[in-house]
């Protein structure tokens, strides 16, 4: 299968399901659960889910039981957008070809909303009875290695310095902080996810952690990149907004060529670690090649 055809049907799969575990929009109060669903129907490539289907494979697990969680992470993720691009933050108006959340729903709901996908998140990590294959010590494993990578020694450190270095010259190493932060935790606990609920062994989680580090970081310099070289309607987000708000990018300290050889690296060095999965783990490498080759 190619990764083309890999993705798109995993985020059939996802699609498929991601209403199942929240509340319908009609449900009081509707502004709020309007306000989650636009967000989580607005499209989106589903990757985080993905790598958690496509780590969970690559152990011999099914997608089938872990489902819930690779939802959770979706709503994780939204809940990330939705805060990100509000006015405090890097104040966007289209996100997913849409306008932003708050945008149509105001500032207050877009807050709550985040808010409210990340509690549902864990409300379905922690749901046992949902994903009855699953020990439970692997749930909470996961669940609490997710807060870990999203708390303030993650995503949320990462988005700290980000807005703090706005408009400053920052270091490389401060770059690599906010990048690996802000968005290669959530990605590398993804893929550690879907190793942990389908029972890898020590080494399979290490040579995963690896894998999901090098790509994690990767990813970031692809949006940074595409963030000037993409095309607006295909990205569904504004374009050259980096520029406009003086964000710390790996293209404005090293420039885009250098940008792109450091991104390639990171993801050949992260194919690398999946030698002992063998064909198990081939969706992961054609995942990885994805991320450089993808236009949005
Ligand atoms: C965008 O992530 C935000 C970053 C962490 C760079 P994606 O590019 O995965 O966004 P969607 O989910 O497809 O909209
Ligand atoms: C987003 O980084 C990281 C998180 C949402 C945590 P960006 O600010 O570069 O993401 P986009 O470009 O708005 O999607
Ligand atoms: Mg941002
Ligand atoms: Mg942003
Ligand atoms: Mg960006």
């Amino acid at each position: 299968m190619s990764a083309a055809e890999y993705l798109s049907k995993g985020r059939d799969y996802i699609d498929s399901a991601i209403c199942n575990y929240m509340p319908e929009e009609t449900v009081y109060p509707v502004s709020i659960h309007k306000s989650m669903i636009y967000s989580i129907l607005a499209g989106g490539k589903r990757l985080r889910p993905i790598l958690v289907i496509a780590a969970t494979e690559a152990v011999g697990g099914n997608r089938e039981d872990i489902l819930p969680f690779a939802v959770a992470v979706e709503y994780i993720h939204t809940y990330t957008l939705i805060h990100d691009d509000l006015p405090a933050l890097d104040n966007d108006d289209l996100r997913r070809g849409k306008p932003t959340n708050h945008k149509v729903f105001g500032e207050a709901i877009a807050i709550l909303a985040g808010d409210a996908l990340l509690t549902q998140a864990f409300y379905l990590m922690t749901h046992s009875g949902l994903m009855n294959a699953v020990p439970p010590e692997r749930l909470l494993q996961a669940a609490h290695d997710m807060t870990v990578a999203i708390g303030t020694s993650g995503m949320i450190g990462g988005q700290v310095v980000d807005i703090e270095s706005e408009g400053k010259l920052v270091d490389a190493k401060t770059l690599e902080y906010i990048h690996v932060h802000k968005t290669g935790c959530l990605i590398k606990a993804c893929i550690r996810a879907g190793a942990i609920l389908s029972q890898a062994k020590t080494e399979e989680l290490e040579a995963l952690s690896n894998y999901g580090e090098q790509i994690g970081l990767a990813f970031q310099i692809v949006d940074d990149i595409l963030d000037i070289t993409a095309d607006e309607s295909l990205l569904g987000k504004d374009v050259g907004s980096d520029v406009d708000k003086g964000k710390a990018t790996y293209p404005a300290l090293y420039g885009l060529d250098e940008a792109r050889k450091k991104a390639e690296k990171l993801v050949e060095e992260g194919i690398a670690y999946l030698e002992i999965f063998k064909n198990r783990a081939e969706p992961l490498r054609e995942i990885g090649r994805f991320f450089l080759q993808r236009t949005f």
